[in-house]
């Protein structure tokens, strides 16, 4: 384990079946319907990379790359767009996929948007929910994990781009 990594919250094997669960779950409510993943960069990659082959139904997956606007370590909740979506998502059926939910300000931003493009429906999906923090409250249809206000990283999460590619979601060591 790195040195800022204090401890392990959730091991590879808690992910791996919970997101074959949600999987699961998403494949029962899209079935027959033309889904597509909206995977928002760069967090939620490795999610949406798990979750769309464990699908036993057809998917198309997009990305969107969003930014903060000024370097605090709370959301303010104004975003802008880095890249957007390649494709029109007007009557599709879309399940934006993120890594974590925090405040809620991304969140509710995206969904903002997204819903005034027309989609046929507009869910969400999150791996990880930090529900102590949340200050706007949005439906989640699929949630991975409820977790305390921890720094997390790991499965796609970072420390100022670090430990992205551990397999399981680890805790910031304090001092670090
Ligand atoms: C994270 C996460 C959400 C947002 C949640 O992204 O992927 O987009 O923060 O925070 P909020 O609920 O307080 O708005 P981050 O800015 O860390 O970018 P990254 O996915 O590229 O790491």
């Amino acid at each position: 384990m790195p040195d800022e990594v204090a401890e392990v919250l959730l091991t590879e094997e808690a992910i791996w079946t919970r997101v074959r669960e949600i999987a699961a779950a998403v494949s029962r409510d899209y079935a027959g319907k033309n889904l597509l993943l909206v995977g928002i960069l760069r967090g939620a990659v490795f999610f949406l990379a798990d979750l769309a082959r464990a699908l036993s139904i057809p998917v198309e997956f997009d990305f969107m790359a969003i930014s903060s606007y000024g370097q605090g370590a709370v959301s303010s909740g104004v975003v802008r767009i880095l890249k957007d979506l390649d494709a029109p998502i007007t009557n599709r059926h879309v399940l934006i996929v993120e890594d974590i939910v925090d405040t809620g300000f991304t969140l509710g931003y995206l969904l903002r948007m997204l819903r005034a493009r027309n989609p046929a429906s507009l869910e969400v999906c999150v791996l990880l929910d930090k529900a102590p923090r949340r200050v706007e409250q949005h439906t989640i249809a699929y949630t991975g994990f409820v977790i305390p206000d921890k720094f997390v990283v790991g499965y796609g999460l970072d420390y100022q781009q670090r430990h992205r590619t551990l397999p399981y979601v680890g805790v910031v060591r304090v001092s670090a």
